[in-house]
């Protein structure tokens, strides 16, 4: 039996965590810093390690005997975490540093796919808000401008504009800092018109891959695709059927000359190969390469997966994709609906609302620290109604694995836990109860993105349907979600 560790701390992680922790290999899952909700499962265990300390995580994997680390986000790995691993001899599945400037640098992208011929909308690529003017004055784009950062911004370095007017006051932010030094350099790209879609392959630093699965994702904050772009806020795995739109060509002209460029220049791609693109009427067209999961598509696409994850991942990282068949998965489909904080994004001066206490209800009504009745039985700790609360909250939390239809499980990505103290009626007294002071652990918001729940159905409609009851379960104030995950695309 082995032992992992999963990088990073958010619902991506928690799903990647739940899903390697279901191997009949692993021992332990240990996630690097993780979050409290992680521990639910009793095969996961969070370390308060930063990864921003590469020497630290070197560390950790040689006193735990690490059989593999996976890497979750996007700063460990454009940072060099993977190279700092290799170094030690330790097995890891992502990318190297120079490998990752597929997603870190989007003008290293651009240029590798105008070198390869690999469909991507039109762009140029500015530093100087003056080269933009004259750039913009020609209104070479008609269908309308999109003003990217070149380097990483959490998915809110994007704008998509309908005009010049509009793109040069995204420019100017941009390389005026909105987002630091990743806007000193940007890319002003063709607006592309059609359905989006999330492609993911597992490659090994060859030529070989393996197609995990697709997802559509939700970018924007509000309904009918309004407001301003965010990390994700919500996914749905794509059928058969409407893979067939789009699948084969994504894998002959992006995926393949894509590992191909890589190896010839010398930075081999090994880890998930995560292609952000837009089906054109022109075929589909590359809007952005990730070098790791997606999330909140992760939420969605790893629940279908019927493979041990873990001989997968192992698998990629240790170069042998070549001898691996298709991955098996399930019918049906996972839906996934994402709730965020007040203020998220967070864009300009606007801040995100934390330090919220997420409350569960159960069926009566009542509203409990979710944390506390996950941790504890029945203590004096917890208030009034406890042993019912934590059964229905153990039941709502409970490590589905998605094997019968109507299944759900929630993922948690902004939280920590705060103590605090609470009037609770003290039910021992045999005379008239009262009023005591108790402490508690209380899970608080701690991020933008804060939960979501995957369903698991036959069906997208009936997965909606579920999806939207189990998140009136989870609530805090402030919160928002999309009501329209699941309803169109593709
Ligand atoms: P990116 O981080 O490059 O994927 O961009 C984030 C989001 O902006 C994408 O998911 C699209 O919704 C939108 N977007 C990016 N590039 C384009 C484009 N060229 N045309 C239309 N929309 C785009
Ligand atoms: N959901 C998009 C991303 O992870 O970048």
């Amino acid at each position: 039996m082995d032992k992992v560790l999963v990088i990073g701390q958010g619902g991506r992680e928690h799903a990647l965590a739940w899903k390697l922790a279901s191997s009949p290999h692993i021992e332990k899952v240990f996630v690097a810093p993780g979050n409290p909700a992680m521990e639910w499962d009793h095969k996961i265990k969070c370390e308060n390690i930063s990864y921003d300390n590469p020497d630290l995580i070197v560390q950790f994997c040689k006193q735990n005997q690490i059989a593999l680390v996976v890497v979750g986000p996007d700063n460990a790995l454009a940072n060099g975490l993977v190279d700092d691993l290799l170094e030690h001899s330790i097995l890891v599945f992502g990318p190297t540093k120079m490998a990752a400037q597929l997603e870190s640098s989007k003008a290293f992208a651009k240029n590798l796919m105008i070198a390869n011929g690999i469909p991507t909308a039109r762009a140029q690529i500015f530093t100087d808000i003056e080269m933009v003017k004259s750039f913009l004055d020609k209104n070479l784009y008609l269908s309308g401008y999109v003003v990217k950062a070149s380097g990483l911004a959490l998915g809110k370095g994007v704008f998509v504009c309908d005009n010049k007017e509009q793109a040069y006051q995204a420019a100017s932010q941009l390389l005026g800092g909105l987002c630091g030094q990743s806007g000193n350099t940007i890319v002003i790209e063709e607006k592309l018109i059609g359905p989006e879609v999330s492609v993911f392959v597992l490659a090994d630093g060859g030529p070989d891959f393996v197609y995990l699965g697709s997802a559509c994702d939700y970018k924007t904050l509000n309904d009918n695709d309004q407001g301003p772009n965010t990390g994700g806020m919500g996914a749905f795995t794509v059928t058969p059927q409407q893979e067939s739109l789009f699948l084969d060509d994504v894998l002959a002209q992006v995926v393949k000359p894509t590992l191909k460029a890589m190896k010839n220049q010398n930075t081999p791609f090994s880890g998930v190969l995560f292609i952000g693109c837009m089906i054109t009427p022109q075929g589909p067209k590359v809007l952005e390469y990730n070098v790791r999961f997606g999330d909140p598509e992760t939420q969605a696409i790893l629940g279908l997966i019927e493979d041990d994850f873990y001989l997968l991942l192992k698998a990629a990282a240790k170069k042998e994709l070549s001898s691996y068949p298709p991955v098996t998965k399930k019918s049906g489909v996972i839906l996934h609906v994402v709730k965020v904080s007040e203020g998220y994004p967070g864009l300009g001066d606007q801040s995100i609302k934390l330090g919220v206490a997420l409350d569960c209800f159960n069926q009566s009504g009542t509203i409990s620290s979710c944390h506390d009745i996950a941790q504890s039985g029945v203590s004096p700790q917890v208030r009034d109604q406890s042993k019912d609360n934590r059964e229905v909250f153990l039941n709502l939390i409970k490590n589905h694995p998605f094997n019968s239809f109507g299944d759900y499980k929630y993922f948690f990505s902004g939280i920590k836990i705060k103590k605090v103290e609470i009037l609770s009626k003290n039910s021992d007294a045999i005379s008239e109860p009262k009023l005591v002071t108790v402490s508690e652990s209380q899970l608080v918001t701690s991020g933008g993105r804060v939960l979501g729940v995957s369903v698991y159905h036959q069906d997208i409609q009936s997965a909606r349907l579920v999806a939207y009851e189990k998140l009136k379960l989870i609530k805090f104030q402030g919160e928002h979600f999309r009501k329209d995950i699941g309803w169109y695309r593709l």
